[in-house]
């Protein structure tokens, strides 16, 4: 059993409200964050809401200190990554064990621009104030490829470049489940500033055009000042660091603990599900 007695997620989202039901089902206690006036979703009841300004450091800290967080989980989304410096420094002034900070997609480490240089700015200032970190890698969540290549507007696959490059894509119920199992089974020091690299399914971009049985189209490649966040994430599977294995620093594939799905075998006899079984192809 865990050494973490009580989790605080922030932010009840996309990922954020899947983790705290899988928190919940595994017997965690489990507290959410949330800002005051944002919409609320269908939280498990049980779990108490905080509504807190994810900037007011002294009422993070506060409500952090008064539930006895060991394990705090952000999940804030993309556009608000740097809210976290408040969340981190309260943190640390509540003496938060083990800090998750909003990962959930391609590997950080050595990130330097845009919304992951962002991530790694927070893993940077935890580092500095010696607060333990981890680091879930999830490559794409499944759920988004349709989206994502505009095959749910036009029934074709679009993606730039060759598409030769492999992409990680794992669907957010195992995202979920994964988090919550590590978190409430393994000790501290399988936990502690580690990176987990999960993924669901492995496939070349131009591969997908087979899954869904339709055409791939190639877009060319767009300046960075008029690119979409659909864009610019074709841009990042293009590039390689799609895959949860990537090594930014030596812009290669990892190896060994450090490749892609390295850390599904951390979680026995689980079966990850593939992308035709979330999209129903
Ligand atoms: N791998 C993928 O395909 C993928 C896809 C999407 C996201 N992600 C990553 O997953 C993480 C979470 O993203 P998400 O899509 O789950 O996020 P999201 O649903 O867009 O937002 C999560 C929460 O952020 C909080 N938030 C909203 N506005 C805010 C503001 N102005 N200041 C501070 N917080 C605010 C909200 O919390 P409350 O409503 O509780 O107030 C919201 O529910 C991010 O790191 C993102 O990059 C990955
Ligand atoms: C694939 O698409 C083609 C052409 O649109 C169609 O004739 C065929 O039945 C489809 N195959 C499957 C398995 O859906």
């Amino acid at each position: 059993m865990s050494a973490y007695k009580s989790f605080a997620v922030i932010g009840a989202g996309t990922i954020g409200l899947p983790i705290v039901e899988a928190l919940v089902a595994r017997g965690a206690s489990v507290v959410l964050f949330s800002r005051p006036g944002s919409t609320k979703k269908t939280i498990p009841s049980g779990v108490p809401v905080i509504e807190v300004d994810f900037t007011d450091v002294p009422a993070l800290s506060a409500a952090l200190r008064e539930h006895k967080v060991d394990v705090v989980l952000s999940t804030v989304g993309t556009p608000w990554l740097d809210t976290q410096k408040s969340l981190v420094e309260a943190a640390k002034l509540a003496g938060v064990k083990l800090f998750a900070p909003s990962e959930y997609g391609f590997p950080t480490e050595g990130q330097t621009e845009g919304a992951l240089g962002v991530k790694m700015q927070i893993i940077d200032q935890l580092r500095q104030l010696g607060i333990p970190t981890v680091q879930f890698y999830t490559g794409l969540f499944t759920e988004g490829i349709p989206m994502l290549t505009g095959y749910s507007e036009h029934g074709k696959i679009k993606i730039i470049g060759d598409g030769e490059k492999f992409a990680s894509f794992t669907a957010i119920s195992d995202v979920a489940g994964f988090v919550a199992y590590v978190l409430t089974t393994l000790p501290p020091a399988q936990l502690e500033n580690r990176e987990f690299r999960m993924e669901g399914e492995r496939i070349r971009m131009k591969d997908l055009g087979k899954l869904f049985n339709t055409t791939v189209e190639h877009l060319e490649p767009v300046p960075k000042e008029k690119a979409d966040i659909f864009t610019m994430l074709l841009e990042v599977l293009n590039s390689g660091m799609g895959s949860t294995g990537w090594d930014v620093v030596n812009n290669r594939e990892g190896s060994g603990a450090d490749s892609a799905g390295s850390a599904n075998a951390l979680w026995p006899g689980h079966q990850w599900k593939g992308i035709k079984e979330v999209l129903k192809l």
